[in-house]
């Protein structure tokens, strides 16, 4: 049996009948941008996901960009984020023409340390990025509070955390507004590329509507803002309102595989366990482990051999890529950025993983540590 890190291909076919409904439907209907499964997909997002506005689009990255050039954000400003994330996180402030601003993760959510946001601050910050990452929300409150003392902006990561809670309130609602990313793997995936940037203030939804199509507002053909082509196809937005169905459902079953992976792996030596933090619900989009003393490479390595396939999320902070090395993106020390690009290693996870194939994953791993495979540890 060999056991993927993630599959869409079983979440397409666990809805394949309605999904090619919805697919023939969108072909018959000759309508294949912006038409009524986008519209009826963005009013029922917005209210799973408890926003008033929802703005979809062709990418998580682009949802991103769409939510902070709405915000103003544009070149000579900064945006302070973390470097432990995809690097569309950053990828988004610059296609801004804004400057990133990188601050250290806290160790325990691997998320971004609040406490490193005041020596990240200059007179060019004008807006902030936490990044839900793994589908565990980053510590907010204090987050909000350094941006209301301040007057920044707020735009939250959510591409990874559909669902996920803080303090009893959903992740994408903090903030001026927040992006989704529906890539075919993120917990509610479609069969391409996909997003959506949401928003309480019916301005900021106006204009994001408007810059991801020329900047039109009210007339085709004449650009009101200086907007680009941001669209997401209306096959895509079928398929996704399928998905959404179930979006809950899913979340609960990749809890229940976190639950399973936590009450086996327990004690298990060299091997760091991902925790919820106080006061947050995470949604499991990776169930990521922590390997000490540089043994990662060799345990992924032990993994594939008994058939187990498994992801680095993410090997190289973006401060270190090769792309962004030369530019000097960290504010202070990356300590614990570092440390979890050495250590981390994701597990399968998706919601179709079966008990028994959770069971296997912890039992080759096991087998493995047991082995001596760590013995350095
Ligand atoms: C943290 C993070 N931000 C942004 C993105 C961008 O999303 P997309 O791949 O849909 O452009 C991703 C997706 O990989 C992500 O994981």
């Amino acid at each position: 049996m060999n056991i993927p890190q993630a599959n869409p291909l079983a979440s397409y076919q666990e809805n394949a009948a309605a999904i090619d409904a919805a697919i023939a439907r969108v072909l018959a209907g000759g309508r294949y941008l912006l038409g009524p499964e986008t519209e009826a997909f963005e009013a029922e997002f917005a209210a799973w996901a408890g926003a008033r506005e929802c703005v979809s689009a062709g990418s998580g990255t682009e949802a991103l960009h769409l939510a902070l050039r709405a915000c103003g954000v544009g070149p000579g400003d900064e945006v302070i984020t973390v470097s432990h994330t995809a690097v569309a996180t950053v990828s988004a402030v610059e296609l801004c023409g804004a400057r990133p601003v990188l601050v250290d993760i806290e160790p325990g959510s691997m998320n971004m340390d609040p406490a490193r946001l005041d020596g990240a601050r200059t007179a060019r910050t004008r807006a902030v990025v936490p990044v839900h990452l793994y589908g565990q929300a980053a510590d907010l409150a204090p987050v909000v509070e350094f941006c209301r003392r301040h007057g920044l902006r707020l735009v939250e990561d959510c591409t990874q955390a559909h669902g996920a809670l803080y303090e009893g309130k959903a992740v994408g609602t903090f903030g001026d507004a927040a992006a989704f990313s529906f890539y075919p793997t993120k917990n509610l995936g479609a069969l391409g590329d996909g997003g959506a940037a949401t928003t309480g203030d019916p301005a900021l939804g106006e204009t994001m509507r408007a810059l991801r199509q020329y900047g039109w507002r009210g007339r085709r053909y004449v650009s009101e803002d200086a907007g680009w082509n941001g669209r997401m196809d209306e096959l895509q937005a079928a398929v996704l309102r399928v998905k959404l169905r179930t979006l809950d459902a899913d979340n609960d079953r990749r809890r229940a595989i976190a639950v399973q992976y936590a009450q086996t792996l327990v004690g298990l030596r060299g091997i760091s366990l991902p925790t919820e933090q106080p006061g947050r619900r995470s949604v499991w989009h990776q169930y990521v482990v922590r390997c000490a003393n540089g043994t990662r490479d060799a345990v992924a390595a032990g993994l594939l051999a008994g058939g187990v396939q498994t992801l680095v999320h993410y090997p190289v902070p973006i401060h270190l890529q090769p792309a962004y090395a030369a530019r000097g993106l960290s504010a202070g020390p990356m300590t614990e950025t570092e440390r979890a690009a050495a250590e981390v290693l994701s597990l399968p996870i998706f919601p179709q993983l079966a008990p028994e194939a959770v069971a296997r994953v912890c039992e080759v791993l096991a087998r493995f540590q047991k082995s001596g495979g760590c013995s350095e540890m």
